[in-house]
């Protein structure tokens, strides 16, 4: 492999979006994430390809005429991150399909099929709450309406925040074009957990993504004096809340699913207030739909307002794709995920679509911790080299 084009490139994005607290911060359609979409054109344009943003923001680099019937063979991931969130998750799958574009060309392997590199906007919600937000509205599952209006914890909307970026939110939505052009998709990832260190394995496919969702929930009460208001004069909010996220914690392992408050939002928020209002967001996922929605029915009715943002249900990869793909690679293991990606979104929406993951020796993930060793990074590019050039020959 391109060894030098890999570690140029992951040197060029490297300090894009680094936060002073740790790890990288890449808000989509925030500076860095400005500077990132750059990035992703002169990558193409050294490779003599034309990047293209469709209308809901997602870029594609195309070799080969895109419009060829039947679709090209795409790979790529997203350049956006969580907050405080690892340089692996996204970033590792738009690079690694550079360079594996970059591998097929060096020995000279001819495309039966246009074969492109993309990067999805969004992909995580960490600014306006639903993740997957490209490929959702590429495919349909977001509506656009909806989109537009999501607002951030600034107070400013999607399409606010696509304005001040020079973009027209007005072109978002299902976009028949882009999509017909995905014949079939390949997403690489960092493995977010440690099955193929289990394994002993650098890389290994996907076979399913859990269902999962995000809940918004309101918990409602009155602001007052931390000094001068008795106990029993409160309506404290904070109290429901801390009891439903002690009960979130044993309802997930009662229903055998996971359950996670990442992020609260108190009002008016001075330490010497009585909170009047709690919005706590509750992430749910497990192997399969129904306990998660035990869980969630569960937990409901201790909030005065509960409010679904995302629903992801089970996706189970094309088992043909994964088993041709697993074969291609020397049988690899074969795993699911309780991690949701963009492939997840295309395989629902009917698009042909597999993942190859990364080895994470210690599998964090959403974390500075996030890791995975360049010897596994290699093998992680030759394994998307063999996989692209497996579909496109
Ligand atoms: C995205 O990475 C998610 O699974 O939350
Ligand atoms: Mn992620
Ligand atoms: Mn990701
Ligand atoms: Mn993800």
């Amino acid at each position: 492999m391109t060894e030098a084009t890999f570690d140029g490139m992951w040197r060029a994005i490297s300090e894009v979006g680094r936060d002073p607290g740790g790890g990288y911060t890449r808000d989509a359609w925030s500076p860095p994430d400005l500077e990132l979409r750059e990035w992703f054109r002169q990558e193409a344009a050294r490779r003599g390809l034309d990047a293209h943003e469709d209308r809901n923001g997602n870029m594609w680099a195309w070799w080969g005429d895109p419009d060829t019937p039947g679709g090209g063979v795409v790979t790529g991931s997203h350049l956006d991150s969580v907050r405080q969130g690892g340089a692996y998750d996204g970033p590792l799958g738009v690079v690694s399909a550079f360079a594996a574009l970059d591998d097929l060309r060096a020995r000279g392997v001819r495309p039966r099929r246009p074969v492109a590199v993309a990067c999805f906007t969004d992909e995580e919600g960490a600014r306006f709450g639903v993740p997957c937000i490209g490929s959702r509205l590429l495919t349909g599952a977001l509506d656009p309406g909806r989109a537009r209006a999501l607002t951030g914890d600034d107070g400013g909307t999607l399409a606010e925040a696509m304005r001040a970026a020079g973009r027209d939110p007005g072109g978002l939505g299902r976009d028949e074009t882009t999509l017909r052009r995905v014949g079939v998709f390949v997403e690489l990832h960092v493995e977010q957990g440690r099955a193929l260190v289990h394994e002993e394995a650098p890389v290994g496919v996907g076979r399913a993504i859990w269902p999962h969702g995000r809940w918004r929930l309101e918990f409602r009460g009155r602001a007052d004096h931390a000094g001068t208001t008795r106990l029993a004069d409160r309506d404290d909010p904070m109290l429901p809340f801390a009891e439903t996220v002690l009960a979130a914690r044993e309802a997930a392992r009662r229903h055998g699913v996971v359950a996670t408050v990442g992020k609260v939002r108190v009002r008016p928020g001075s330490a010497n207030a009585i909170p009047g209002r709690v919005t706590a967001w509750l992430d749910a996922r497990g192997p399969e739909e129904g306990p998660v929605r035990a869980l969630v029915a569960e937990l409901a009715p201790r909030a005065a307002e509960v409010a679904c943002e995302s629903w992801t249900p089970l996706v189970e990869f094309d088992p043909a794709l994964r088993d041709r793909l697993a074969a291609a690679l020397g049988g690899v293991p074969v795993l699911p995920t309780g991690a949701g990606h963009d492939a997840g979104v295309l395989a629902s929406a009917g698009v042909p679509s597999a993942m190859v993951y990364v080895r994470n020796p210690t599998g964090i993930s959403h974390s500075p911790e996030e890791h995975a060793e360049p010897d596994d990074c290699r093998a992680g590019v030759a394994a998307l080299a063999r996989v692209v050039e497996e579909l496109c020959t």
